[in-house]
């Protein structure tokens, strides 16, 4: 981060406890919301919560559970079974960021898997399912000083959040950065496959009934197709600097 914002960061704190607001992070899948967001939140101390590691965790819950039938899901047994399904975050204090954990156990890796990529969207199209994780997310951020990403943060979980960004960038430029990410951590990777997903993703996100991905009026909009993840950053942080002005 730049000098001058530092600077800016110690002038904002000093003398007075800094007001907590609410960050509101939504955009297209693998915009790089999330890293946004995880860096925000780290820089000032709030709590991070990727609403979307929420959905796939209900989503692998789902597939571990034996509730897919090839694509067809088990609706009734879920709806039956969606109090069962708790969803907490750990920090790691090896990466320094925080693990998604289901009903106790760590699955920080597993719903990244195309798998879980690939059967998210419908799981997240179902309102008892929307339902229980706007409840949680809610709860989550009711002390405020927190940083969420998601599609709906915006506009449905925090519609009076202080600051809220937009993010997209072009499918191609989103499939790379996927595409990178799983051959980082040692997965199976094929591009063509993960811009299919990313497309479908995009349509399907934009077009369901409940919380369809849009941006809220009041929401700034970054495209960051050609930004690099430090230029991102400070422009995050400037906006939350006049934010909390
Ligand atoms: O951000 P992500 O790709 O990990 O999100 C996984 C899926 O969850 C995505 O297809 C859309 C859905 N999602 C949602 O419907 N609402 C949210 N607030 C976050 C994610």
């Amino acid at each position: 981060m730049s000098a001058f914002l530092i600077e800016k960061i110690k002038k904002t704190g000093k003398g007075k406890k800094m007001k907590k607001i609410t960050i509101a992070i939504d955009g297209f899948s693998s915009s790089g919301k999330s890293t946004m967001a995880k860096d925000l939140a780290k820089e000032i101390g709030y709590i991070y919560i990727d609403s979307g590691a929420m959905y796939r965790a209900v989503t692998l819950y789902a597939m571990e559970h034996g509730l897919f039938n090839g694509d067809e899901i088990d609706v009734e047994t879920l709806k039956s079974r969606i109090q069962d399904i708790h969803i907490s975050f750990r920090l790691d204090l090896d990466t320094q960021r925080p693990d998604t954990y289901l009903n106790g156990v760590n699955v920080e890796n597993k719903i990244r898997s195309m798998d879980v990529s690939a059967k998210v969207s419908p799981i997240s199209t179902l309102g008892f399912v929307r339902e229980a994780m706007v409840r949680q997310q809610q709860e989550m951020g009711k002390a405020k000083g927190i940083v969420m990403d998601g599609r709906d943060i915006g506009t449905t979980v925090f519609p009076d959040a202080e600051l809220k960004v937009f993010v997209t960038a072009s499918p191609e430029t989103r499939a790379k950065r996927r595409y990178e990410e799983l051959k980082a951590k040692g997965q199976e990777a094929d591009y063509d496959d993960i811009l299919k997903n990313v497309k479908e993703r995009d349509y399907m996100d934009q077009s369901r009934e409940i919380s369809p991905l849009r941006k809220a009026d009041d929401a700034m909009l970054l495209d960051n197709s050609i930004m690099s993840i430090p230029q991102q950053k400070e422009w995050l942080m400037k906006q939350y600097l006049q934010a909390i002005q």
